[in-house]
């Protein structure tokens, strides 16, 4: 008896430890997937907390700003998984309204299941707390009201499913995994329709993936096909990973958007992750 007791104490001990590091593997996971998202960078305001929101953003109608995404009430406090997942995957907030794809859900569509877990395990527990409001739109009524977007979020997000392998090189399948999900490259490198959609959110789709965008505050994000004259054809995949890194290459440094993708994005990724990019991009 006195054996078995002390066996199932231990057993307990021992699951007990173990689901403590599972959760904080998790949780830098999740860490890492932040910065492949770049969550960052959108939801932080100049000289604000991390995280904590209120970052203008220019909309076509006005300007709108993003959201406290902290584990405070303020924030994602009484998010559960799944209200997580319906804003980040599906674009649609706690309350049932509809988010203005600012926030790029339609490419965030494209991340499997487990690393929602993880990055749900990062936000709840890895994220300092802060508590901040969020602010209100400067759209004017009407076209401040929300129902419009659920007719374009019928119309034009993809259907959340997880990432299927497309390419037989499993390096290059990541990449992909990467470029058209949580790196979101299209929203800024993929021309847009006048009704603000992206043309198309993936390779299969169509030839304007990644074709080049329209100036975005004052910026053209190239293409970054590899098919066009103007693309990157002509970057080796060593130089595509060190642009990524750096910023920096013999052949460019980043100014634009695409600073603040490398410095709070990029430059935390793995090799092999940067390698994959650069490859699919390739
Ligand atoms: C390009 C800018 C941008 C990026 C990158 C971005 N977001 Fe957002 N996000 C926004 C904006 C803007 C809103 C508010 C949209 C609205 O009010 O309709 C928002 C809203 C949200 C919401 C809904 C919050 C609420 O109050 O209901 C969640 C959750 C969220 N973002 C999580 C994330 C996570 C996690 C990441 C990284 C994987 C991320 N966001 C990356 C711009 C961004
Ligand atoms: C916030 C908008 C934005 C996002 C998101 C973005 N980029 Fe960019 N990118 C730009 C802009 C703007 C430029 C052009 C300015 C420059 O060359 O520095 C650029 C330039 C580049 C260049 C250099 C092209 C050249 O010919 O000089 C590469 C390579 C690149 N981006 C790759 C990526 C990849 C890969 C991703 C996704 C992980 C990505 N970008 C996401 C805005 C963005």
């Amino acid at each position: 008896m006195k054996t078995f007791v002390i066996a199932t104490l231990a057993l307990l001990g021992s699951t007990a430890i173990h689901a403590a590091d599972v959760d904080q593997n998790l949780i830098k996971q999740g860490e890492y997937l932040a910065r492949a998202g770049d969550c960052v960078a959108c939801h932080t305001a100049k000289g604000g907390k991390p995280f904590a929101g209120g970052l203008p953003m220019e909309t076509p109608i006005g300007t709108i700003y993003s959201t406290n995404i902290t584990p405070d009430k303020t924030g994602l406090g009484d998010y559960s998984f799944e209200d997580f997942d319906q804003a980040v995957r599906h674009g649609v907030a706690k309350n049932g309204s509809t988010l203005y794809p600012a926030m790029p859900y339609p490419s965030y569509a494209r991340v499997n299941q487990a690393d929602m877990q993880a990055l749900y395990a990062y936000f709840m527990h890895g994220v300092e707390p802060v508590a901040q409001e969020n602010k209100v739109s400067d759209i004017p009524w009407p076209l401040s009201m929300r129902w419009p977007l659920m007719g374009w979020r019928w119309l034009f997000a993809p259907k959340v499913e997880d990432y299927q392998a497309t390419s037989a090189d499993p390096v290059i399948d990541r990449g992909a995994y990467l470029v058209e999900g949580l790196g979101h490259c299209g929203a800024c490198h993929t021309p847009r329709a006048l009704t603000m959609q992206e043309k198309s959110l993936s390779a299969a789709d169509g030839s304007e993936f990644l074709a080049g965008s329209a100036p975005l505050e004052g910026w053209i994000a190239k293409s970054l096909r590899g098919d066009h004259k103007d693309g990157l054809g002509s970057w080796s995949e060593e130089q595509l990973v060190q642009f990524l890194k750096t910023g920096r290459s013999d052949r460019s440094a980043v100014f634009g958007g695409m600073s603040d993708v490398v410095t709070h994005s990029m430059q935390y990724m793995s090799d092999a992750d940067l390698t994959a990019i650069a490859r699919y991009l390739k």
